[in-house]
């Protein structure tokens, strides 16, 4: 039988109204996007944002991305450039998100931007939180719907297994499409990637018609969240495997080792974005089996491999 939650909530009119005076009265809740779910407040007010930051035992250095409904919405806020545009038209509402200079009368809190000149903004295409969106006026502060440093969250009961009852309000969602963080590219001089995802680099500088610098070092500077331990599901991972250890879960692409235990498939067929989509609740199931250590075979560097790399790479990490 399916476990039931009290905090976990299936999306109706009822429980869509019960959301809005929830986040109109100053509070978070978990709810559904297109990527991962997020841990949803008032952008415009302090409270909200606090509790974000609490919840989640996140560092006050590191901003959250604000989610408008539509460009319109955000035009107070945010100084818009030719690269915004151009990119919005292609792939929003989506999972991209910019960072912008703030406009000095934006009522961003200071606190969601980390006290900085620069504002990520993001418009997401799942239909319940554009439906939320919609029905509110203000943006929301929304990060991922994890403690600092884990995995984030890709169904409602994700969420509880991060948050537990901390959160009174999610929103069940299925399970989100994409399934990784949105793609985050810095428009603030010259575009340049922060964060990898399904809406890759090529597809990017097709829409823009220019070739961005390749990694730099600064970009870790540049974002203050992109710190080296990151997207880890609590026990080791070591990437670019070829021998399986006996013991450990053993993730790879394909279909070679179906039916045996402890192999785990990300996708049958090789797709990297089908990979991409299961990463996370493949990690998590394989941390509630019990096992102590994660072996993850070599992922082609091209398309959404890019984005999975960055993260098992990140998961991978110590310190
Ligand atoms: O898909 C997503 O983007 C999800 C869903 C819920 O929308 N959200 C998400 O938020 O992944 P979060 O907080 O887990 O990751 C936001 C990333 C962080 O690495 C943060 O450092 C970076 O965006 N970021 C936010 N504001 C920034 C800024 N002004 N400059 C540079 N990086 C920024
Ligand atoms: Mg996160």
């Amino acid at each position: 039988m399916k476990k039931s939650y009290s905090n976990i909530y299936t999306f109706n009119k009822k429980t869509l109204g019960k959301t809005i005076n929830y986040l109109k009265n100053g509070n978070v809740a978990g709810l559904p996007t297109e990527t991962v779910y997020g841990l949803g407040g008032n952008a415009y007010r302090k409270s909200p944002i606090e509790k974000i930051f609490n919840l989640k035992g996140r560092p006050k250095s590191n901003p959250l991305i604000i989610h408008y409904y539509n460009l319109q919405d955000a035009i107070n806020d945010i100084e818009v450039n030719e690269y915004l545009l151009k990119l919005y038209k292609q792939f929003c509402p989506g999972p991209i998100t910019f960072i912008l200079k703030k406009k000095n009368q934006s009522k961003i809190n200071p606190l969601a931007s980390a006290k900085l000149k620069t504002v990520a903004i993001r418009f997401p295409k799942h239909k319940i939180i554009r439906s939320i969106l919609k029905k509110i006026d203000f943006p929301l502060a929304m990060p991922s719907a994890n403690k600092s440093e884990n995995l984030s969250p890709v169904c409602a009961e994700d969420v509880f297994d991060e948050l537990k009852e901390k959160v009174k309000l999610i929103i069940d969602g299925g399970k989100s499409k994409i399934g990784l963080e949105s793609t985050v590219v810095d428009l603030t001089d010259t575009p340049e990637i922060l964060r990898p995802g399904v809406i890759n680099i090529n597809l990017i500088e097709k829409v823009l018609k220019l070739e961005f610098k390749k990694n730099t070092k600064n970009k870790i500077i540049k974002s203050p969240g992109m710190m080296k331990k990151h997207y880890s599901p609590g026990i080791p991972v070591l990437i670019n495997q070829k021998k399986h250890d006996k013991k450990s879960a053993f993730i790879y692409l394909g279909s070679r080792y179906q039916n045996k235990k402890k192999f785990f498939s990300l996708s049958k067929k090789s797709n990297l974005k089908e990979a991409a989509s299961n990463l996370y609740t493949i990690m998590r199931k394989i941390k509630k089996k019990g096992y102590k250590k994660i072996q993850i075979s070599k992922i082609p560097y091209k398309g959404s491999g890019i984005a999975i790399n960055d993260r098992i790479k990140k998961a991978s990490q110590t310190l």
